[in-house]
Order: C-alpha cells, then sequence, then structure tokens
C-alpha cells in the first residue's frame, strides 16, 4: 500500500486509499477518521471560543481506546508487536463485551444483520467488522473494490454480499405499496418558527434532501443549530426524539450556540450535546468519506438527523477554474446521491443542508443570486428554500421549486434562544 504521503504529492487520493490529514499531520484510513473527527461535542458554558478544538472530546472511551490501538497498529512496523496489537484487536470486537449499553444494542443488532446475509461464516463476518463493515448499510454503500482492499474478501463473495445486503435493505426496485408505505413514515422536525414550519408543510421532512441556500448571515448555519436541537424533541413538541450527525466543513459549530438553545427550550444541554455527533470536514475528499462512513452510525446511534453546512464550499474552493467544472458536478452528484440513497433507505432520517449563493453575472432582471453548484444541486435536492435578510433579527425563508408547498414568504427571527417567529 502506497504511503498517504506520497498519495497526496501525486494528488491521486482514491476512496479508501490513505489519507494525509493536513490538520493532524498524520495518516487515516477508511474506517478510522470517524474515531479521531467524529467526536462528540462536550462543552461546558461560558468556555472560550478558541479553546473550541480542546474542549470537543471523545467522551466516549470505547472509541478513545480504539483509535489508540489503531495508532498503534498504524505506526507499528514490528511485526511481532503487530500480531499482539491484532488479537487485541480481535478481542475488542468481541461481540459480548460491555460498551455503552446504548451503543452496544444498536450495533449487535446490526452486526447480528450481517451474520445473517448468506455465505458469511465466522471468518468472513470478522473479517468485514475488522475492516468497519458491520451494518448493511455500509457493505451495500461502499464500493467494491474498497470492501476488498480493507477486509481482504475475494471480489466473488464481496459481489455477493453486497448484492444480499441491498435486497433486504429493499434498495433497487420497489413496488408503489412500498413506496406509500415510505411516504407513510415521514415526519417533521419544527424549525422554531410557526411561520417557516408552515411554509414547509410542517417543519423540516424525513425522508429528503432539504437545501438552505442565502447569502451570509442569513441563518443557514442557526437553522442547523436549532434542528439538531430539536431532533432530540419529543414527538408532541416537534421533535423526532433522535440524535443528529453534524457536518462541518467551515468550522462554524458553536457548542456554545447549543447550550444556549437547549436552555431555551428546558432542555439538558449536557444530554443535547451528547446527542450531536461532530465530525469537521477538512477538504471536499474528507466530506464524501465522512457521509459514506455515516451509513455506519444512524442505526447504531439513532440517527434522526444529519446536517451538511456547508454541501459546496469545498468543492467551489478545490475544483478553480473553467477546466475542472465538469469534473466538480459529478463529484458533487455522486455526493449528493450518496444523501438521498441515504434518505431512501430511512425514511425517518432528514438530510439537512447549506448552500452559498453566487451572483449570476448574465440576470438582469429579477434576483441576481442563485445557489452555487448549479443544477446539480437544484436538482439533487428535494426542497429548497432561499433565506434573504430582513429587518434586524428577522430573515424571510421561500421555497422554492417546491410545486406542492405554498409560494409566500415566511419570516421568523434569530434570538437569544435560537430560531422563533
Ligand atoms: P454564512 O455561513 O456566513 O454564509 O452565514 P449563515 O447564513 O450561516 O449565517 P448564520 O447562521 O451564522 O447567521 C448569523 C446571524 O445569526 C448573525 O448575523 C446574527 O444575527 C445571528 N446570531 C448568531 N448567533 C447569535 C446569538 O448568539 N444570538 C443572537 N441573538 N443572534 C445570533
Ligand atoms: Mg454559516
Amino acid at each position: 500500500m502506497a504511503k498517504a504521503t506520497e498519495i497526496e504529492e501525486n494528488n491521486d487520493f482514491e476512496m479508501g486509499n490513505p489519507y494525509y490529514c493536513k490538520e493532524c499531520k498524520r495518516n487515516h484510513t477508511k474506517g478510522k477518521i470517524y474515531k479521531e473527527h467524529l467526536n462528540f461535542a462536550k462543552f461546558e458554558n461560558g468556555d472560550d471560543e478558541n479553546n473550541l478544538d480542546e474542549n470537543i472530546k471523545l467522551n466516549n472511551d470505547d472509541y478513545d481506546d480504539e483509535v489508540e490501538l489503531i495508532e498503534a497498529f498504524n505506526e507499528n512496523d514490528n511485526q511481532e508487536n503487530k500480531i499482539e496489537v491484532e488479537n487485541q484487536l480481535e478481542d475488542d470486537l468481541d461481540l459480548d463485551r460491555e460498551v455503552d449499553p446504548n451503543i452496544g444494542e444498536s450495533l449487535k443488532e446490526c452486526i447480528n444483520a450481517v451474520k445473517k446475509l448468506p455465505g458469511v461464516g465466522e471468518a468472513t463476518l470478522n473479517k468485514l467488522i475488522k475492516a468497519g463493515f458491520s451494518s448493511l448499510e455500509s457493505i451495500a454503500f461502499t464500493p467494491p473494490k474498497i470492501i476488498q482492499e480493507e477486509s481482504g474478501l475475494g471480489e466473488k463473495t464481496t459481489e455477493k454480499l453486497i448484492k444480499s445486503s441491498m435486497e433486504q435493505l429493499h434498495i433497487g426496485f420497489k413496488s408503489a405499496e412500498d413506496v406509500w408505505e415510505h411516504r407513510k413514515n415521514i415526519a417533521r422536525i419544527t424549525t422554531g418558527s410557526q411561520e417557516l414550519d408552515d411554509s414547509l408543510g410542517g417543519g423540516v421532512e424525513t425522508g429528503s434532501v432539504i437545501e438552505f441556500f442565502g447569502e451570509f448571515r442569513t441563518g443557514k448555519t442557526q437553522i442547523m443549530h436549532q434542528l439538531c436541537v430539536n431532533v432530540q424533541l419529543s414527538e408532541e413538541n416537534g421533535g423526532l426524539e433522535g440524535n443528529a450527525l453534524y457536518i462541518d466543513t467551515e468550522g462554524t459549530f458553536r457548542p456554545e450556540r447549543i447550550i444556549q438553545m437547549a436552555e431555551g427550550l428546558d432542555m439538558d444541554h449536557k444530554k443535547v450535546l451528547k446527542n450531536i455527533i461532530f465530525g469537521r470536514a477538512y477538504n471536499s475528499d474528507h466530506q464524501i468519506l465522512l457521509i459514506k462512513e455515516a451509513a455506519n452510525l444512524i442505526k447504531e446511534r439513532n440517527i434522526k438527523l444529519i446536517v451538511v453546512d456547508s454541501l459546496i464550499g469545498h468543492f467551489r474552493s478545490e475544483y478553480i477554474g473553467r477546466g475542472t467544472l465538469a469534473n466538480r458536478q459529478q463529484t458533487i452528484n455522486s455526493h449528493l446521491h450518496d444523501l438521498l440513497r441515504l434518505c431512501d433507505i430511512y425514511s425517518d432520517l432528514a438530510v439537512v443542508v447549506t448552500n452559498q449563493v453566487q451572483a449570476k453575472p448574465d440576470v438582469f432582471y429579477g434576483n441576481p443570486l442563485q445557489a452555487a453548484g448549479g443544477n446539480i444541486v437544484a436538482h439533487g435536492s428535494t426542497i429548497r428554500v432561499y433565506l434573504r435578510k430582513g429587518k434586524g433579527e428577522q430573515r424571510i425563508a421561500k421555497i422554492v421549486d417546491a410545486p406542492h408547498l405554498p409560494e409566500a414568504d415566511a419570516i421568523f427571527s434569530i434570538t437569544e434562544n435560537g430560531i422563533s417567529d
């Protein structure tokens, strides 16, 4: 396997290959990034914003241990030690071990589903789990080449595994009845503003990718924060009693803001923070990888909301110049389809993304601003909300291109306690 640093120089990063992380100044490989970057936000009130990175720490000892183990494994070229570490890793994969009871139960459930796939014996199961494929979703989603490389399984076996995982998850053709069943499961998360909820037909709906786009400071990030809190509310209060996964590409996630919002709703802010799984994406490849790995976490961690803030930022800054446009659009398209596929599988999962606007120079009448990313994003997301500034705290939202939703403007405010009317 080539060294990640070499890969960076050669500039031919491929999914599943070692990935050199500039922030950590070390290599990551598939299945391991999460343990390091996808930390729980653990933050005490009144902490300095500059200490954010230090304060967002893993609060799950289990994962801490795993990181250490993997680090040792990566850094150790000595064969004897390697075997020792490998054995320890195997012990750690003991399905009956004591882990956080909540995580343990759902992880076991996921692994059991993999175990039941035709042709999966003890050896195959071990290889899969060790390579980080502990759920049907992760197998169905990952390109076969990566599964083969990571797990050491053969081409035929991998093909069969993917096919039967997809069947189990009902990916592919389905009857209208199944589609109806899926639609019936759609639920909604309140935004905190009645008016905005009404314009969305009752709140942010699950089973769709919803895009909030607008100029800077129009409240996109604030809405994302609020949804992460609100998704945890009980159903009668407008939530889904679920957890949130926050992919931050701009470094604007603020736990202290979450605390304010949670307190505004009389919720225990410690619990609220613990239920938001946070991942900082440092570049577009990293962002794509995080979403691919998210497939593994949704069931395990009862995730009901995925936030990507912002969807296009990295792509915009990395693919510069006309010549790269086709390539960029193709990559964004495939990234969006990863998100859409998650919604297809989990009817009780909402995916919300933000998008910047860019000036469209050839528009002389009407609004010259349009969402970045062009048609691809427009066609990929199911519901699009355009945000603009009003007076003071007020913001105005308009639903774009959704024939089943009202055209009227919704006015909401960004207050100390978060989003409200
Ligand atoms: P970009 O990411 O720069 O494109 O902007 P954005 O659309 O994500 O804006 P964001 O959600 O960060 O909104 C910023 C606005 O929210 C600020 O202009 C403030 O008006 C408001 N805001 C942010 N934090 C607070 C807060 O703690 N209290 C109050 N009252 N308002 C806040
Ligand atoms: Mg923002």
